[in-house]
């Protein structure tokens, strides 16, 4: 794998997830044993943080990167980008830490980029993708926002909102991190449409997405707001270029 596309770092942000890190860092390890790992942590009050000290202690692929408080999805991921970019790694990607993501579909993901993706994305809303014990009203949110996000932006992605992806390092380099202000998890979103705009290509790969059994979801009013009122505002502002280009 490693020859296909280079150096790997998954990104795993954390914010009270004691029980699924070392489970989701033993599964990474076994899925890609070439690839390593950076935890980024916000201070989780339930003691994450050593935990995953306690895992890089163990390990050279472990690496920790300590926030100093609940800062958001986006900008945890920004932090581990920034670090992992500066270390020379030639892929980032993007994981969840409860087990939603499976590591073991994670070859897929970097098949797509071996393929010329800059982004590949692991989708729920392509054919063959799936969500496992979704309640309804979840799996209605995440079709709504994708939907409104289609409308809005005008992108030829189903699942803009999805967590596990893998970007090229040039990717984020061209894109540039330095002006993202998105906090929540419509940094997915964010980051999504920059891609998208800078011509850059996107694969969607099915993957299954396994709703947690332990612990639980971050997902907020206040992460939901964020996501609408952005996601309205980036629609409105690019509406111009739109125009433009379908003329
Ligand atoms: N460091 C840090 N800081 N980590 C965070 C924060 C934060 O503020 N908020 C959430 N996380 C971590 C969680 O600990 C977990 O590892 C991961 O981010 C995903 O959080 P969940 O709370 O489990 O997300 P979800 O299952 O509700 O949402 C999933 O679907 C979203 C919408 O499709 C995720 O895949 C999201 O990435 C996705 O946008
Ligand atoms: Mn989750």
């Amino acid at each position: 794998m490693e020859r296909m596309v280079g150096r790997v770092l998954v990104i795993v942000p954390t914010y009270n997830e004691r029980e699924n890190l070392p489970v989701i860092v033993e599964r990474v390890r076994a899925a890609v044993p070439e690839a390593h790992l950076l935890v980024a942590d916000d201070a989780s009050p339930d003691g994450t943080g050593e935990i995953a000290d306690g895992l890089a202690a163990q390990d050279d692929h472990v690496h920790v990167l300590h926030r100093p408080g609940k800062q958001g999805l986006g900008a945890a991921y920004i932090a581990g980008f920034r670090w992992g970019l500066a270390e020379g790694y030639d892929v980032l990607v993007e994981m969840d830490a409860d087990g939603s993501h499976q590591p073991e579909e994670l070859p897929k993901l970097l098949h797509a980029l071996a393929d010329g993706a800059d982004l590949s994305i692991g989708s729920r809303w392509v054919p063959g993708g799936k969500v496992v014990n979704w309640p309804g009203s979840r799996e209605l949110l995440s079709r709504g926002a994708n939907v409104y996000t289609r409308i809005m932006l005008g992108m030829p992605v189903r699942d803009a909102t999805a967590g596990f992806r893998a970007y090229r390092a040039s990717t984020l380099e061209k894109i540039g991190l330095d002006d993202v202000e998105s906090q929540g998890y419509c940094f997915q979103v964010d980051l999504t449409l920059r891609t998208v705009r800078h011509g850059l290509r996107v694969a969607e790969v099915p993957i299954t997405f396994v709703e947690r059994t332990v612990g639980a979801s971050k997902m907020s009013r206040d992460v939901i707001a964020e996501a609408l009122w952005r996601v309205t505002l980036w629609g409105v502002t690019g509406l111009p270029r739109r125009l433009r280009r379908s003329r």
